[in-house]
């Protein structure tokens, strides 16, 4: 599995329900790099997308305690174990902070978009930069949009 992810100065990466912010371009990185690959979300980061409704082109597994959950265009697991034993490898990870949290430790890459501000925050991604699991692989170049700055690290599991 792999995680792919928007974060910021301290791996902030959602404030009050929904993302710290929103770069047009990286959305269209996270579309292609996803696309045609089951993504795995939690039902909280469901309802921050348009109509919360399901991504496109993509296999959409959501986890959810919630019994009478059962958005059109997706499959929904009440736990971890449950979704484990459908999910394809080449799933992505695409939040939020808890099914990062529960998934992470499966996952043998992470895509992380890291944007050069702060910004408030109350969910958090695991810093990577201390994880002596994770090593930088690939550091893309400093990029900017509408003045705000980022840029792109592949890390991979040691
Ligand atoms: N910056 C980024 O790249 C990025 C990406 C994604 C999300 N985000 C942000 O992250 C925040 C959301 O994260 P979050 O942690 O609050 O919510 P979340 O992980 O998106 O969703 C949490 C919900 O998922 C379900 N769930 C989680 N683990 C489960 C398990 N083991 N078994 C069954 N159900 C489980 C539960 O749903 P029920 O309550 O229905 O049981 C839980 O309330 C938002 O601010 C969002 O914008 C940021």
């Amino acid at each position: 599995m792999k995680a792919i992810v928007l974060v910021d100065e301290k791996w902030g990466i959602g404030n009050d329900g929904d993302q710290i912010i929103y770069i047009p371009g990286d959305l269209n990185y996270f579309r292609e790099t996803t696309m045609g690959h089951p993504v795995i979300l939690g039902r909280k980061t469901l309802a921050t997308f348009p109509g919360g409704r399901p991504l496109k082109g993509r296999r959409n597994l959501i986890l959810s305690r919630d019994p009478d959950f059962s958005p059109e265009g997706a499959e929904v697991f009440p736990d971890l174990d449950a979704l484990l034993q459908v999910a394809p490898p080449d799933s992505f990870v695409i939040g939020g902070a808890s099914v990062y949290e529960a998934l992470l430790g499966r996952c043998d890459t992470a895509y992380v978009t890291k944007v050069h501000a702060e910004y408030p925050a109350d969910r958090y991604f695991p810093d990577l930069d201390r994880a002596p699991e994770w090593r930088v692989e690939e550091e893309g170049p400093a990029q900017e949009e509408s003045g705000i700055l980022f840029h792109r690290v592949t890390y991979k599991r040691v």
